[in-house]
């Protein structure tokens, strides 16, 4: 079948109202992107000869992932949030803002307002008494290689189950979520616990379009990192440990060579004291290189809807 309506006066009439043109009120941009969504969509049932019963499904569809607030979880499973960075990538390439630790996608489970400590933080709670303690450490550099002292590391990830505190009600609040100011040397250290990766909820509408597709919808483990200091480029990105069957094979598209960063078992007892331990550990070491520029606009974190972001105020931890 092909049914071609898509030039014929009526539906460019249609579009036109659809989309607020012929009314004075209203915003320019809404109806802009609007008319080209809208007009891209009805080009898709036409060209793909959407049938009804496709159509009702997909509508459906959209109001089980807004119940299940599973929108911005199904984003990155769609490559939208690394296209975004594809985009910004390529923004700062023109700009000749390039170069240092490279960003990667924030994902949907930051919590604004974490806890804040000078240099060290202990992360977890001390409740996951089965999960491997971690220590992990590095220096924020400029892109000479020199410290960066007094810059804001936010730092957080899962637990061994793959669960996000606030996310997951059963943990305490801001559990594996700090946020460190790095010393004289530029050196942040947090002693945490080795997250487990992220799985979609099973029976949820974002795993049941990835079956559809043939894909699971696992991360590999990962820890996610704001870094910030006036006078350089915010940095959002996240390491992905080496080792870890979905390293290269994450359902969000969030990893990137540079980005992959092996954990190493720490079994002497010298070196567990020297960061308070008594037993072995597992250290995982990222240093980050932060780019110079004086647009403030690119020194913080880009606005979107973000758990408690407008309930708490980000100030600065004055000491340790
Ligand atoms: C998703 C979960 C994450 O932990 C993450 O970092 C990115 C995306 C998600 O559920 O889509
Ligand atoms: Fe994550």
């Amino acid at each position: 079948m092909s049914i071609r309506t898509m030039q014929s006066a009526e539906v460019k009439e249609l579009l036109h109202k659809v989309a607020g043109f012929n009314k004075t009120g209203g915003n320019e941009r809404a109806k802009q992107v609007v008319h080209r969504v809208m007009h891209d969509v009805f080009q898709i049932i036409e060209d793909l000869d959407i049938t009804p019963e496709e159509f009702w499904q997909a509508v459906y569809y959209i109001n089980e992932l807004g119940q299940n607030s599973e929108a911005s979880l199904l984003a990155p499973g769609l490559g939208m949030d690394k296209y975004l960075d594809i985009r910004l990538d390529a923004e700062d390439e023109q700009a000749g803002l390039s170069g240092g630790t490279p960003r990667t996608i924030e994902g949907p489970l930051y919590v604004a307002g974490a806890p804040q400590h000078h240099a060290f933080a202990r992360m977890d709670d001390g409740t996951d008494s089965a999960a491997e303690v971690m220590i992990l450490t590095g220096q924020i550099l400029d892109q000479d290689g020199q410290p960066l002292a007094n810059a804001v590391v936010d730092v957080w990830h899962a637990d061994s189950k793959g669960g996000y505190s606030y996310f997951d009600r059963s943990q305490s609040e801001y559990n594996l979520r700090r946020r460190i100011t790095t010393d004289e040397q530029g050196r942040y250290t947090a002693r945490s616990i080795i997250p487990s990766g992220y799985g979609c909820p099973p029976e949820g509408p974002t795993q049941k379009l990835l079956n559809q597709l043939g894909r699971h919808g696992n991360r590999p483990a990962h820890i996610h990192f704001f870094i910030s200091k006036p006078g350089y480029k915010h940095l959002t990105t996240q390491i992905n440990l080496a080792g870890d069957e979905y390293t290269y094979d994450d359902f969000a598209f969030a990893t990137r060579d540079e980005l992959v960063v092996d954990a190493h078992r720490i079994e002497d007892p010298a070196e567990a004291a020297s960061f308070g331990l008594a037993q072995p550990f597992t250290k995982v070491e990222f240093n980050i290189q932060l780019v110079p520029t004086e647009r403030t606009e690119l020194q913080t974190r880009h606005q979107r809807q973000r758990a408690l972001e407008s309930e708490v105020t980000e100030s600065q931890p004055t000491t340790a």
